[in-house]
């Protein structure tokens, strides 16, 4: 990372810190030498300030300054469309950039009580905050503020359900502390089960009772169904993946009135046929299927499921896409590390070609779905592959086991998972908007929940 981003990141913290302390200072003597001193350095000051905050694009400090300065009209900035208005309609979400917010995180991981400690990084010993103080900020609009009780109403009587690996798990987590952020009454929220939200449920519903809701997640990582090798299969067939069979769970989540799917960090040799799992289609074991075509095969399956089973009138389906991992010098098997990353790579503009790949065969196996206006497609794809691929500072690293437990051995890091708050809450962002975009359209309500960005949250 440039030292030119390091200070940039530097500055605005140091520029509050500065206004704290001046605001605490008695008043000086009247002595023009010190005024003429106060006043110049005041003025000096306040121009870094507005030039900080100009080429980060730092949205609600910005238009205050804006208007203390009366400069209004100048430069442009704050001319973007709203999302969530009509003429939001073709703006890219996912073009854009990261910039600083003095605003975020969203929630504090301490005041989270549905929070795997996996991802309670701060909790577990990082000490860097960086990360949680970005926000996505599309170039052509704006996107909504998350407001957790708004989304809550609309979730009234609904079911919100998450199918996919961890990463989803994780996204599935980040949701339910932002929602769960606004309900006062926290034993109101509950699993419906009983079950601690540990690593390895195979489902997990949690119910927020004042909003008959629940919100829920599944573990699939293939989507497709795995299950014992065939009679009579070779013996290194341990277990195979049925390309034309939804999940055994996939009936539950047919009903939902939001699903959000993912997959991805499953489909590579070590995952698959290394372990000895091969795929089947009908009853043949396809000893020879590479794990590419298998994927592609399985995204088909989910998009015949989703035409044939699921009624896309009533659930919004979304499809997440692949979350880069940041594992440098190895993988997580062979050291690789991301620890002492606490700045974005803001420049970067390409993936690894295996990430690359996952994104093309997802976005070519969802085009049928995609290819309509926002109002009328039936998936969803929630391109975050790119702008998360920047965000190599956000992963839990060292930091995922429990405060007691202390900081892991630094050659066994998780540079996959992301910390929490973090980036996942960026997604759900991005989900809230396009959900919120997609109801309003329904409702023909379009001014009701235009947020503009600069209402501040706290
Ligand atoms: C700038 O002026 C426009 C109208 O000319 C207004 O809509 C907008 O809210 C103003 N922005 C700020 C930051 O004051
Ligand atoms: C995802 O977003 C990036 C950044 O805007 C863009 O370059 C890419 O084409 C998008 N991919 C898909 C499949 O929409
Ligand atoms: C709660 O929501 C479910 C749908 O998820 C609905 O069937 C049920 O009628 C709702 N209960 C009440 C009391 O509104
Ligand atoms: C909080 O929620 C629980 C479970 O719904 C309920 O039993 C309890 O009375 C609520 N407490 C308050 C203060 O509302
Ligand atoms: C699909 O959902 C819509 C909206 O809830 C409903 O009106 C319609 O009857 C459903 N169609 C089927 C075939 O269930
Ligand atoms: C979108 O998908 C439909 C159905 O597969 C296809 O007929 C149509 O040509 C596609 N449109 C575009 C713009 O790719
Ligand atoms: C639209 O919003 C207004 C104001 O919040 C509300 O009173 C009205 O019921 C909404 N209409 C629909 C169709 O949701």
């Amino acid at each position: 990372m440039s030292e030119n981003t390091f200070t940039k990141v530097l500055k605005p913290t140091a520029h509050l810190e500065f206004f704290k302390k001046l605001k605490r200072l008695k008043p000086l003597e009247p002595s023009y030498g010190v005024l003429g001193c106060f006043f110049v350095s005041v003025c000096l000051i306040l121009s870094l300030f507005l030039l900080d905050y100009r080429t980060l694009g730092f949205g609600g400090q910005e238009s205050r300054l804006i208007s203390w300065f009366g400069l209004n009209g100048s430069a442009g900035v704050e001319e973007r469309v709203e999302f969530l208005d009509e003429s939001g309609d073709g703006c890219d979400i996912y073009d854009g950039d990261w910039v600083w917010d003095e605003n975020y995180p969203l929630y504090e991981s301490t005041d989270c009580l549905f929070l795997d400690e996996g991802f309670r990084c701060s909790e577990n010993g990082r000490r860097d905050k960086f990360y949680t103080k970005w926000r996505w900020q599309p170039k052509n609009c704006n996107l909504p503020r998350f407001d957790a009780k708004i989304m809550l109403e609309k979730m009234r009587n609904r079911r919100v359900v998450f199918v996919g690996d961890s990463i989803g798990r994780n996204q599935w987590e980040s949701l339910l502390c932002m929602l769960s952020s606004a309900v006062r009454n926290k034993t109101s929220i509950y699993e419906v089960n009983g079950n601690p939200i540990t690593k390895h449920t195979g489902f997990l519903v949690y119910r927020f009772t004042d909003f008959n809701c629940t919100l829920e997640y599944y573990r699939a990582p293939f989507l497709v169904l795995q299950s014992r090798a065939p009679a009579g299969s070779p013996e290194k067939v341990r277990t195979t993946l049925k390309l034309d069979q939804m999940d055994w769970n996939s009936w539950k989540w047919r009903g939902a009135d939001l699903l959000v799917l993912n997959s991805g960090h499953w489909w590579n040799y070590e995952k698959t046929i290394r372990e000895g799992c091969y795929f089947q289609e009908g009853a043949e074991v396809k000893m020879e299927m590479s794990v590419e075509s298998a994927y592609r095969r399985s995204i088909a399956k989910v998009v015949d499921w989703l035409s044939s089973e699921v009624n896309t009138s009533k659930t919004q389906v979304f499809f997440r896409s692949f979350a880069p991992v940041h594992f440098r010098g190895g993988d997580w098997k062979t050291g690789g590390s991301c620890h002492l990353e606490t700045l974005p790579d803001l420049r970067s503009t390409s993936v690894s070609s295996e990430t690359a790949n996952q994104l093309r065969i997802v976005s070519e196996g969802f085009s049928k779905l995609t290819n309509t206006t926002i109002h009328s497609r039936k998936l969803d794809f929630l391109n975050v592959t790119l702008m998360s691929s920047q965000r190599k500072d956000g992963h839990a690293s060292i930091y995922y086991l429990g405060p007691e437990t202390g900081p892991a051995a630094l050659h066994r890091q998780d540079c996959s998972h992301w910390c929490l708050p973090g980036i996942p809450d960026t997604w759900n962002e991005l989900l809230y908007a396009v959900f919120l975009k997609k109801e309003l359209a329904q409702t023909g309500n379009k001014t009701e929940h235009t947020l503009s960005p600069t209402v501040e949250r706290k």
